[in-house]
């Protein structure tokens, strides 16, 4: 058997990569040997984080290209980038872009709901289908979505937030079904509380932190590099019968 996390020769696009779990999966997977192109909004971030990762020991090489996923000819435009980089086929998709506006009910701007949408879901739908023709051109093809719990349990002010996930995780599902006969794999990763930027406006509240805190069974937050291994594993050929799943990383919360 070869080493289920062997990456060399792979070909990853990461979007939402240059920050928080993204940014924790580009590096594992540069660290085992996969060539990762890391893509979001911000120009100067991608370019900071990727030469960051490319100053570490890794053998796989970092490089990037930058997406608005609320933009479908930036998606289509970012595609044509991959497609130059990575010599016309992609292995690994994986979209972490998201965003989070809390608000109960009646307090949701119009606004608000639908940038959520578009980001969380449209934008998501987008990535999957125009990366379909690169994927199909590769021998083996992996796509995961980063969910949430909220895409199955769900908490005050975030109708917008879970409504988005939610669907993102049943479009996954979908396309697990659709895409099995060209042997790519497609499968979620549900985090629960994390300590990245997404959860700046709770940690930067200690009351309702503590309050996030005493909700999950080990009684704190997740560290982003506890998302690897589950992105590892959904995205290593060897996980090559694992299609329509959700792993869900939460400290307990689901179960509680
Ligand atoms: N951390 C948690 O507790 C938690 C829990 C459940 C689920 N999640 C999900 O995990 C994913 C990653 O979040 P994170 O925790 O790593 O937080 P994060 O650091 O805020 O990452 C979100 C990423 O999405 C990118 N992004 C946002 N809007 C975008 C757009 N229109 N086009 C392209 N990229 C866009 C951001 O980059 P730019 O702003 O530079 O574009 C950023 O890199 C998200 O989907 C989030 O919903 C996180």
């Amino acid at each position: 058997m070869k080493k289920p996390f062997d990456f060399s020769g792979t070909k990853a696009l990461i979007v939402g990569g240059a920050s928080g779990l993204g940014k924790e999966i580009a590096n594992a997977l540069t660290a085992h040997g996969g060539d990762v192109i890391l893509s979001s909004r911000d120009e100067q971030k991608l370019e900071l984080i990727s030469n960051e990762i490319n100053d570490l020991d890794n053998t796989g090489v970092c490089s990037f290209a930058p997406v608005d996923v609320a933009d479908s000819s930036s998606i289509k435009e970012l595609m044509q980038q991959v497609s130059n980089i990575s010599e016309g086929r992609l292995n690994i998709l994986i979209n972490s872009a998201g965003i989070n506006i809390r608000n109960p009910i009646d307090k949701i701007s119009i606004e608000d709901w639908e940038s959520i949408h578009e980001i969380n879901l449209t934008g998501a739908f987008l990535l999957n289908q125009l990366s379909f023709d690169l994927l199909r051109k590769a021998d083996f093809g992996r796509v995961i979505n980063i969910t949430s719990i909220f895409s199955s349990v769900t908490y005050p002010d975030r109708a917008a937030y879970a409504s988005s996930k939610g669907g993102l995780l049943m479009l996954s599902k979908t396309l697990a079904l659709e895409w099995a006969k060209y042997n790519i794999t497609v499968n979620t990763i549900s985090p629960g509380p994390f300590l990245t930027e997404i959860n700046t406006k709770v940690l930067d509240d200690p009351e309702n932190y503590q309050k996030f805190c005493s909700r999950i069974p080990m009684t704190r937050f997740g560290e982003p590099n506890e998302i690897i291994t589950s992105a590892l594993f959904l995205a290593s050929p060897m996980s090559s019968y694992v299609t329509g799943t959700d792993v869900i990383v939460d400290g307990g919360w689901t179960s509680a």
